[in-house]
């Protein structure tokens, strides 16, 4: 049985986190904004809603609840950012690009620093949740800066953290869901959640086959950065 933290568990693929790893007998951690909806309608006491904005400092009350010793933690929340032209070379804004790069790259980080101690104590696993819009070699199509960027830093985070981390038996990837059918997409996606979050499991599970850092995709496909 794990100790499990999932950031942006109330709705999403870091619900369907959330239900894959109750449904294994493990204990989570569920972070949610403003209200855990989804989370108590699981009715699970092995479910542990925690009330966080990423971007900001956690309230003492709620870090009390978090467990001595974290054996995964999934950075799964973030933001695309504008989507209606928004982050076009012509329009993409100073503030767009900071609140985007806040929340899906400057965020995972901090909350890994945060939570180092706890980390450390349960050899953990570090799971942050890019796209393949931040692989640079797979970009052909240009645009979305502030998303791809933020996505494509969030990959070098995580091999960094993957080099400084080794020596404590913490280990780190960076993971691509898929085109998910979530509301990021607008329901638009490829592929549903159950089948985002089984392949995304199971290369968690086998993170051992690839290298420390490595970005692989939910079908196990290692993505050049
Ligand atoms: N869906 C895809 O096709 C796709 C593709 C590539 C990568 N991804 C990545 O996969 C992750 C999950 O995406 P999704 O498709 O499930 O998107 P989603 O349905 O839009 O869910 C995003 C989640 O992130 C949370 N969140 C956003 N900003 C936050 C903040 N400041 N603090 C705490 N939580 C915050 C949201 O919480 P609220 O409910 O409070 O807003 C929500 O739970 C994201 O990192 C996304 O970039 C998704």
């Amino acid at each position: 049985m794990k100790n499990i933290l999932i950031t942006g568990a109330n709705r999403g693929l870091g619900l369907g986190f959330v239900q894959h790893y109750l449904n294994r007998g493990d204990r989570v951690w569920a972070t949610y904004r403003d209200k855990a909806t989804s989370l108590i309608k699981l009715e699970s006491t092995a479910c542990n809603p925690i009330k966080w904005d990423v971007t900001q400092a956690l309230a003492e009350t709620e870090q009390q609840k978090l467990p001595h010793e974290i054996n995964l933690l999934i950075n799964n929340a973030g933001i695309y950012g504008s989507k209606d032209g928004g982050q076009s070379l012509n329009n993409v804004s100073e503030e767009e690009l900071l609140k985007v790069f806040k929340t899906d790259a400057v965020a995972p980080l901090l909350l890994v620093q945060s939570l180092l101690p706890r980390l450390k104590r349960g050899k953990a696993t570090i799971a942050n949740m890019s796209s393949k819009m931040g692989s640079a070699s797979d970009n052909s199509s240009g645009g979305v800066y502030a998303y791809r960027a933020a996505k494509s830093a969030l990959c070098i985070i995580s091999r960094s953290m993957a080099v400084d981390l080794k020596s404590d038996n913490i280990k780190v990837i960076c993971l691509h869901p898929g085109w998910v059918k979530t509301e990021m997409t607008n329901q638009t996606g490829l592929i549903d959640i159950d089948t985002s979050i089984a392949g995304l499991t199971s290369v968690i599970d086998n993170i051992d086959n690839y290298s420390p850092g490595a970005f692989v995709a939910f079908d196990g496909t290692v993505i050049p950065y």
